[in-house]
């Protein structure tokens, strides 16, 4: 079986990660989306809202499997039965890391590949971080979030306010 993982944080989703895991399940028997579980991150979703989040919104790919995994990539894509690892690529800003990230995977595993699919020219510029941005100054994206998201955003932001206005 050809299995393939698409590891990141995905602090949410948005449309341009699934459409690199739509893109990805159809080259692959089955593809792992491994959520990156990073102490020294403070992520606005919590790994178990992020692993509902995900497993929600591609619960119609039939050959996705949603994860989650710490410490080294190339471990956990050894232990899932994989070589592949998809990376998505929007502006040519992500380049050098990705290729470093790429470079290092590959001097620690020497068997597993890393291979890097275009975002669709619509996501080019889309990140969590702008998402949550604009959902945290009170704003809407349904066009970069599909609607589950959109609603967990708005969820989260209100309760965080509220959690504030109760503080003070
Ligand atoms: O969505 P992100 O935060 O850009 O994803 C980054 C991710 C998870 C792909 C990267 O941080 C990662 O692979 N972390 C695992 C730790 C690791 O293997 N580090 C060595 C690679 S250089």
């Amino acid at each position: 079986m050809k299995r393939a993982v698409y590891p990141g944080s995905f602090d949410p989703v948005t449309y341009g990660h699934l459409d690199i895991i739509k893109r990805a399940s159809t080259l692959v028997d089955e593809l792992i989306v491994g959520v990156l579980v990073n102490p020294s991150k403070s992520p606005l979703f919590t790994l178990e809202e992020r692993v509902d989040i995900l497993r929600k919104v591609t619960a119609d790919i039939p050959n996705v499997r949603v994860e989650r995994f710490s410490g080294l990539l190339v471990n956990f894509v050894s232990e899932m039965g994989a070589r592949i690892v998809v990376k998505g690529l929007r502006a040519l800003s992500d380049f050098d890391i990705e290729f470093q990230m790429a470079l290092m995977n590959r001097k620690l595993a020497e068997s597993q590949e890393t291979i890097f699919l275009m975002t669709s020219d619509k996501y080019a510029f889309l990140s969590s971080s702008m998402v949550k941005d604009i959902y945290r100054l009170g704003g809407k994206a349904d066009c970069l979030v599909p609607p589950y998201v959109s609603e967990r955003l708005q969820a989260k932001y209100a309760n965080l306010q509220n959690q504030q206005q109760e503080e003070e």
